[in-house]
């Protein structure tokens, strides 16, 4: 029989091993980068490792794309430029962190200088391709919909008009209307063992 039992932890606060038994595997997915200093965190969280015992970060991959090109609505290229001003909101967020810290290298280095050995990544396939179902099209709105509100002041007028045309579910522009829609992206899972 498993047991699930759950703990509230801050581990910017304490190392993992203060809260949890010595572990198998210790899997941070995409938290990793909501810490000030990405390296203690990491160190932190190996610290829970049992001899043997595997840390697993997933960060990173690429980006997920879900529009075609052109949508007839607005200038084309509308998902790269959201994905740009992500990338942007992204840097202000980790820069205006209390006590940010630099990470000036990659996931697996930061494993190997946590005292991990067979540092390793491998990353899996996120694909949904059109034509859309109906489960695509609604995860796709979705998605839209949340970057667009979080990432308003940072696009054009012309792409905010745009978007809340592509959003009208009572308009013409409607992507929930549309069967191009696709889901397209990777997920990368960076791994090291005590
Ligand atoms: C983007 S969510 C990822 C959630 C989930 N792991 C996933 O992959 O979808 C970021 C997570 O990091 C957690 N987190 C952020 N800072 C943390 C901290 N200092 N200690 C522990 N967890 C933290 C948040 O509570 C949140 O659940």
């Amino acid at each position: 029989m498993v047991r699930i039992e759950t703990v509230l932890a801050d581990v910017a606060a304490q190392p993992l091993a203060e809260v949890v038994p010595q572990a198998d595997l210790v899997w941070a997915a995409s938290m990793v980068h909501h810490l000030p200093d990405q390296q203690a965190g990491i160190d932190g969280l190996a610290s829970a490792l049992k001899p043997g015992g595997v840390l697993a970060v997933a960060e990173g991959g690429l980006e997920l794309q879900t529009l075609p090109w052109d949508l007839g609505v607005g200038a084309p290229g509308l998902e790269r430029r959201l994905l740009a001003a992500r990338e942007q909101w992204f840097g202000e967020m980790r820069a205006g962190m209390e006590g940010s810290v630099r990470m000036p290298y990659g996931w697996t280095t930061a494993l190997s200088r946590a005292g991990l050995r067979e540092i390793g990544s491998f990353s899996a396939l996120v694909e949904h391709p059109a034509p859309t179902t109906e489960t695509v099209r609604r995860f796709v709105v979705r998605h839209v919909a949340r970057l667009v509100e979080a990432l308003e002041e940072r696009i054009s007028d012309d792409d905010r008009e745009a978007a809340r045309r592509l959003l009208d579910s009572e308009g013409a522009g409607y992507l929930g209307d549309r069967d191009d829609l696709y889901v397209l992206g990777t997920r990368t899972v960076h791994t090291g063992r005590r």
